[in-house]
């Protein structure tokens, strides 16, 4: 596995989307110790500080449909929520989609950008931002925002974390591949995943509402139930806890 590793970058993702394009194979990490325009989702910015964090991006090219790009991201979601758990014992939760959650505080984020062309994927980035040995976040994100530090109350090993991850992201990226659907992937996530049984607060259709999250779909959506008790299923940026 070929691992492309900087000391300062704009954004991995960035850097890894520049590879792509210009033909790297499947499979290649961009890491970098620092960014200095990390990217969210939503047009946000990631605060990336030097040495503190996992910040990566991953390039794969699924032979699927474009439209089934969202099964790339909630696999990822469950790659790095039992990547995290296993090299460091803590309680890390999965928040539908896809941020990793630690007594309720965001620790990690995921950005998959797709290339794709005539209902063909090109690439996919993978982009991974995991807040690790942060020691305090600014006034605005401090309510939201954690590390693995902050909550475990130690240093964590970051070479540990990005092994463990990678396990398992190539592991469930194979099964996905092989068997061309979610189903045992998405028994494990559920297992994770904060959202199930919770009160959610949704914008669907342009109407806002407050629903309870009751299942996953088999497509790996989440399924509301309305107060009137009708079922409805929700795409990711509809929801807001
Ligand atoms: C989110 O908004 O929750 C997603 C955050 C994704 C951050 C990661 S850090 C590595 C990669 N490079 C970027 O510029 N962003 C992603």
């Amino acid at each position: 596995r070929k691992i492309v590793h900087y000391h300062q970058i704009d954004s991995t993702n960035k850097e890894a989307k520049k590879l792509a394009a210009s033909g790297e194979k499947e499979g290649t990490i961009v890491i970098s110790e620092e960014q200095l325009a990390g990217r969210g989702r939503l047009g946000r910015t990631w605060i990336s500080p030097a040495g503190t964090g996992i910040w990566m991006s991953v390039i794969l090219r699924p032979s699927i449909a474009p439209t089934d790009a969202s099964k790339i991201t909630l696999l990822a979601g469950l790659a790095v929520c039992e990547g995290i758990k296993e090299a460091t014992g803590l309680p890390v939760q999965i928040k539908w989609p896809n941020d990793l959650v630690l007594h309720n505080k965001k620790i990690c984020g995921i950005l998959t950008e797709m290339s794709a062309e005539m209902e063909k994927i090109n690439y996919i980035i993978l982009g991974i931002g995991i807040n690790v040995n942060t020691d305090s976040f600014p006034e605005d994100l401090k309510n939201t925002a954690t590390s693995l530090k902050i909550e475990g109350e130690k240093e964590y090993d970051r070479k540990e974390i990005v092994k463990a991850i990678l396990m398992y992201l190539e592991q469930y990226y194979e099964l996905y591949m092989k068997n061309q659907d979610m189903e045992d992937l998405l028994e494990k996530y559920k297992n994770h995943c904060l959202t199930l049984g919770k009160e959610v607060k949704i914008i669907h259709r342009n109407e806002e509402f407050i629903g309870k999250a009751v299942d996953l779909s088999k497509e790996g959506e989440l399924m509301v139930e309305k107060q009137d008790g009708q079922v409805i299923t929700v795409f990711s940026g509809e929801v807001s806890v």
